[in-house]
């Protein structure tokens, strides 16, 4: 397994692919866990070639935001992707990916205003900046994309067909843990107690299909049930509950095939996000 830290040998190696073969990108932050490697798994099985990025963006980190303390475990990332036989890794510094100078932004104008994007101002416009320089980079011709963090995917699929990028966009679906909290790499911080109380989040969500199952289509009556099984827990406190189309991310007064059930809450220090489908069968 190859460790590039600088763009220049990155797309030198790309290059030396690209003729015969076709290359898969994981983007990560790091800290690698099931999820992470379940992307990776889809990757090696849609590419002959698969890159994994580590990179603590901070492009896409607020002020008071977890830059510092986002976990850094570089040789232990690198070892679990070498057994998943990931081909290179990708782990620039932040002065080759930001040299001095550096100016320029890609910006998805409307979808990184609502959810996530409203309590985190500029993080999408991070991410997206970031997520393109990789994809040029790279020189990937797919990537695959957690359905975990719903929004980014969606803002970056826009980005892709904005800019008429030429990269096939994958999505693999949330990763649990056995209890069915979705796995994060922020998971660590969360005390005994606090991890107890986070599992409202996915129980929530099985509630809410449940309550639809049953007939209940009214967003409003749907999203006032869920607050309350949420806020029951005293520690939970909710950064927003909504349920959106899959695509434009608007809120809907009734729930269809194309809802879903997207939250974030913050439990002591941690914010946490969950999200799902609430009718089963097909979807993007
Ligand atoms: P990070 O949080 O490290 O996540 C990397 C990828 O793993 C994302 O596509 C995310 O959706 C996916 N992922 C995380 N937890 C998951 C889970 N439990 N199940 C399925 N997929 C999961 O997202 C980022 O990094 C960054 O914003 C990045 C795209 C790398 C740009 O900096």
């Amino acid at each position: 397994m190859k460790i590039f830290r600088s763009s220049a040998e990155m797309t030198a190696w790309s290059n030396q692919q690209a003729p015969t073969h076709s290359i898969g990108l994981v983007p990560t932050m790091g800290s690698l866990h099931q999820g992470h490697l379940s992307l990776i798994r889809m990757a090696k099985a849609k590419a002959d070639r698969v890159v994994t990025s580590i990179f603590v963006n901070p492009l896409q980190f607020g002020p008071n935001e977890d830059f510092d303390r986002y976990p850094r475990i570089f040789e232990q990332d690198a070892a679990k992707a070498q057994e998943e036989g990931v081909d290179a890794i990708f782990a620039p510094t932040v002065e080759d990916l930001y040299p001095e100078g550096f100016q320029t932004a890609v910006i998805v104008r409307n979808l990184p205003k609502v959810l996530c994007g409203k309590a985190r101002p500029g993080h999408f416009n991070g991410v997206t900046t970031v997520v393109a320089k990789l994809f040029h980079i790279v020189k990937a011709n797919l990537a695959v994309f957690g359905a975990k963090d719903f929004q980014q995917l969606a803002v970056i699929r826009r980005m892709v067909v904005d800019l008429s990028m030429d990269i096939t966009i994958l999505s693999h679906p949330i990763v649990r843990e056995a209890d069915g909290l979705a796995m994060s790499s922020r998971n660590i911080f969360l005390s005994k107690t606090e991890r107890q109380s986070a599992l409202r989040l996915n129980q929530v969500l099985g509630l809410c299909r449940s309550w639809v199952a049953e007939g209940t289509i009214s967003c409003a009556e749907l999203l006032a049930k869920t607050k309350e099984y949420l806020i029951e827990d005293k520690s939970i406190k909710m950064d927003y509950i909504e349920i959106i189309n899959q695509l434009t991310l608007q809120p809907q007064e009734e729930a269809d095939s194309t809802s879903v059930l997207a939250m974030a809450v913050k439990i002591g220090k941690t914010r946490l996000i969950d999200n799902g489908y609430l009718f089963d069968g097909e979807h993007e």
